[in-house]
């Protein structure tokens, strides 16, 4: 585990030094679970979010999408049952005052425990089924706080090794209870419930209230789906892992509607399970052998869904749930109807029958996808120069996802003729790709940069360039260099991006 989290520093260390990520509000001593992306974060971002948009909206023709307002009516979530039930469990430390998850906290106690403790306390303990059930799955999310106050008690007082604060070490815990993740917000200038509205904690919700503006202007038919890709905030109080689990994210969510009498639930989830796998892997180029599949427990899943099964990440801090896909049935819609009462069914054209469509949902985080990205992406090769340790990294981003596609060099920064001709270079890539230029240092300290920053490939203008019109292009997987006439290059870069 220690290597494992020395690993997430170094990568968590680069993403800053080289302007990936960075922590909120940092000059006045940062915002816990806050984060602001720097100009290359900016872009990868960017670039995640247009690979997704593409894949999941553009190029299909039972996908539309949508742009749903970040603060949205109270009823709202009241409706979809966020205000009641939108909430984890959490548990502060009497002794230094931090506040977490108690479920992580559990959880991460069980992972870390040896067998023949967790053996022992299974044995003292065999006729409570819950406990020993929570201790060889290793799952605690979703009890109620009466089971997770148990299990805290039992580890807290009956093992060897009793549960600690990971802040200051002690064993000395409040009461579990429960603490909702919604940020209400207040409108207007008069204080009141009028005034009360919510930040969205799901961009999903902004989906189904729109449902039927959706189907009266455009010309969609079932089965079909409206996708989305917008900010949701969240009160969360685990920190750490960087961007894994932040107040504020960008979520892309699809709601995929159809008539549960005209299409098979099972087969609509099976093909989206299908979709999810190949855009991590084909669009994002992530090793299979990084993700696996999880079904949600009857406790674990959510209040909405009858059925939930989690890609899920091998990050250096274990397995973790990377993208959501749930059967959220028609809950939505009929709460909505009932709250709103407005009606929400639409005419099937062809029976004349009144359908209430039901939905299956595959919910994912983009900036959660971007730190699979960086992670699956980070390698430290050889022992010579460059590098924080010594070591050359290189960050092995698929080039549709890189910030920059190619860095362009003069050989010599102090050679006029070089970076004019390099400029040129530049001026002219940069009408297509992001492309940037770089002058400073020596060459070599140049690729460790580009290196780092993962572009994948470097132009380089030398005197020869001069005489023959051709520069030196340098591949970042293999380090091979070879000679490209200037007047290639942009379809050069083009076929190497298809
Ligand atoms: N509408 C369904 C929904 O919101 P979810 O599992 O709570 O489901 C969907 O969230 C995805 O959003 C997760 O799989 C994860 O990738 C991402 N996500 C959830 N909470 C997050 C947070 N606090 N920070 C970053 N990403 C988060």
């Amino acid at each position: 585990m220690a290597e494992r989290n020395e690993l997430m520093d170094k990568i968590v260390s680069l993403a800053k030094r080289r302007g990936f990520i960075y922590p909120g509000s940092e000059i006045y001593g940062g915002l816990a679970n806050t984060y602001d992306y720097g100009p290359l974060g900016t872009e990868l971002l960017r670039n995640i979010k247009d690979l997704w948009w593409k894949y999941f909206v553009q190029t299909r023709s039972d996908m539309v999408g949508l742009d749903s307002g970040i603060v949205s009516h109270a009823k709202v979530w009241q409706a979809s049952g966020h205000v009641a039930g939108f909430a984890d469990a959490m548990i502060d430390c009497k002794n230094c005052k931090a506040r977490m998850r108690a479920d992580h906290l559990l959880e991460n106690y069980i992972e870390t425990t040896d067998e023949q403790e967790r053996a022992e306390l299974v044995n003292q303990n065999l006729e409570n089924k819950m406990f020993i059930e929570a201790l060889s799955s290793g799952k605690v999310e979703g009890l109620s706080i009466e089971d997770l106050e148990t299990i805290r008690g039992i580890l807290s007082n009956q093992s060897k090794n009793p549960l600690r604060c990971p802040n200051c070490g002690k064993n000395d815990w409040t009461q579990i209870r429960k603490f909702n993740q919604l940020f209400p917000v207040q409108l207007g200038i008069v204080e009141g419930e009028g005034g009360m509205a919510y930040l969205r904690g799901e961009t999903a919700q902004g989906i189904f209230i729109n449902f039927k503006n959706v189907v009266d202007s455009t010309r969609v038919r079932l089965p079909f789906g409206i996708g989305q890709i917008g900010k949701a905030f969240r009160n969360e109080i685990t920190p750490g892992n960087s961007v894994f689990r932040t107040i504020e994210f960008e979520a892309g969510e699809i709601e995929y509607f159809f008539d549960p009498e005209a299409s098979n639930w099972e087969e609509l989830f099976e093909k989206w399970k299908s979709s999810m796998w190949e855009f991590a892997t084909k669009e994002l180029g992530i090793a299979a052998n990084k993700l696996r599949w999880r079904s949600h427990t009857d406790k674990e899943r959510s209040f909405y869904s009858s059925r939930t099964e989690d890609l899920e990440y091998e990050f250096p801090f274990g397995f973790k749930e990377l993208w959501g896909l749930a059967y959220r049935t028609d809950y939505d819609l009929t709460q909505h109807m009932n709250v709103s009462k407005k009606d929400l069914t639409i005419l099937d054209p062809y029976s004349n029958k009144k359908i209430l469509p039901h939905v299956i949902e595959p919910a994912v985080g983009i900036n959660r996808l971007l730190l699979m990205i960086v992670v699956d992406a980070y390698t430290e090769q050889g022992t010579s120069a460059g590098g924080d340790e010594g070591k050359r990294i290189v960050l092995n981003l698929h080039p549709k996802l890189a910030p920059y596609k190619v860095a362009v060099f003069p050989l010599l920064a102090n050679k006029e003729e070089l970076v004019d001709k390099a400029k040129g270079i530049y001026d002219e890539l940069k009408k297509n790709f992001m492309v940037t230029f770089d002058a400073r240092g020596n060459i070599g300290k140049r690729y460790l940069y580009q290196d780092e920053i993962g572009t994948p490939w470097c132009v380089t203008v030398d005197f020869e360039s001069l005489d023959d019109e051709m520069v030196t292009v340098r591949d970042r997987i293999t380090t091979t260099q070879e000679r490209v006439a200037i007047k290639d290059l942009a379809s050069y870069f083009s076929a190497k991006l298809q």
